[in-house]
């Protein structure tokens, strides 16, 4: 089933007859530019969730109808809320009834989650790479609110891409979170790396990022190599990006899971 089908299947462990999803609550909505937001709602007792998933959402459309469209998690699997960041597209059908969301609304969210781009699907390792376009980030913000993710690596580097230091979503609970594990003994050492890409000179990396992988550049602000052994990679956002990059890291020995293999690269593309 395509991501953005309405949840009319059966679900495992739904039993039949009752709805496929559950209508919540919003209780927050922070826009950080005037086409991008975060938004949390209510969350039912029986969703689950493993960081890195995501879920269909739906929301009324200007005919009356349910639109429902895939979302990663952003909240952190034990919290009681759900958190979501998303970006509005001029004249998409999702993002027109997004833009009008306001809280107290109600929204519907499929009792199911989905997706691989989880840690469980890569082979252990030293370094984990969070590369992220836009709203690529917000999966990645989910796997770093779970304490397990900081005692599995050595080291967590965090790549945001986005066109405006404006669209720089969670800088500061990221670098929160740096401090605040940089106590912990034995905790994974995070580095966060912003890449402005319209805005010259507003972060050190300004280049698309397989640019700044072929170039070496981000190996060297990471302070650490690409290597097969030592480096799981996380890739989320944009599809050419994904694409460009599963080439690149392929090239030099990167492989997805396959067939219960766990491998050292893992994919979500948004469109
Ligand atoms: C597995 C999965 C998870 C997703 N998670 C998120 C998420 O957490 N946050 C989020 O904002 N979107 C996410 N998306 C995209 C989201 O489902 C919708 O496509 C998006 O909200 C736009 O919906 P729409 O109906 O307004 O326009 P659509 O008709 O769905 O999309 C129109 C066009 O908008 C562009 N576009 C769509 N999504 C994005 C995006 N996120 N960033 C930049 N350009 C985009 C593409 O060019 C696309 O062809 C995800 C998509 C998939 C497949
Ligand atoms: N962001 C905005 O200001 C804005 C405003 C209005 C509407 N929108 C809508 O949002 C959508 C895009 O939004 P977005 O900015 O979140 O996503 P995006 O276009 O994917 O850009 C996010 C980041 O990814 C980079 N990138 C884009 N394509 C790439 C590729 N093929 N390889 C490597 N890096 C790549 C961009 O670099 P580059 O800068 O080099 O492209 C940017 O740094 C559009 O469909 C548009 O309709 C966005």
């Amino acid at each position: 089933m395509s991501p953005s089908a309405a949840p009319d299947l059966p679900i495992a462990g739904v039993p039949t007859g009752h709805s496929k999803w559950t209508t919540e609550r919003v209780l927050d909505v922070r826009y950080w530019t005037p086409a991008m937001l975060s938004f949390r709602t209510t969350r039912d007792d029986a969703f689950r969730f493993t960081p890195g998933h995501y879920a269909r959402l739906g929301l009324a459309a200007d005919d009356g109808s349910i639109v429902w469209r895939p979302f990663s998690m952003v909240s952190a699997a034990t919290d009681h809320h759900l958190e979501f960041l998303a970006v509005l597209v001029p004249g998409g059908a999702f993002s027109s009834a997004l833009a009008r969301l306001r809280v107290g609304d109600s929204i519907q969210v499929e009792r199911a989650s989905f997706g691989f781009l989880t840690v469980d699907q890569l082979a252990a390792g030293r370094d984990l790479w969070l590369l992220a376009s836009g709203t690529g980030l917000g999966p990645f913000v989910s796997i770093l609110r779970d304490p397990s993710v900081w005692r599995a690596f050595e080291r967590l580097i965090v790549v945001h891409s986005v066109r405006r230091s404006s669209e720089l979503a969670y800088r500061t609970e990221l670098t929160t979170l740096a401090d605040e594990h940089l106590l912990v003994a034995g905790a994974a050492r995070l580095l966060y790396l912003p890449v402005v890409t319209r805005e010259q000179g507003a972060t050190a990396l300004a280049s698309r990022i397989p640019r700044l992988i072929a170039d070496g550049r981000l190996e060297e602000a990471a302070g650490r190599q690409l290597s097969v052994l030592a480096s799981r990679l996380m890739i989320c956002g944009n599809p050419e990006l994904a694409l460009t990059l599963r080439q690149v890291l392929g090239a030099r020995g990167f492989a997805t899971s396959r067939r219960g293999i766990p491998g050292q690269m893992a994919f979500e593309k948004y469109w």
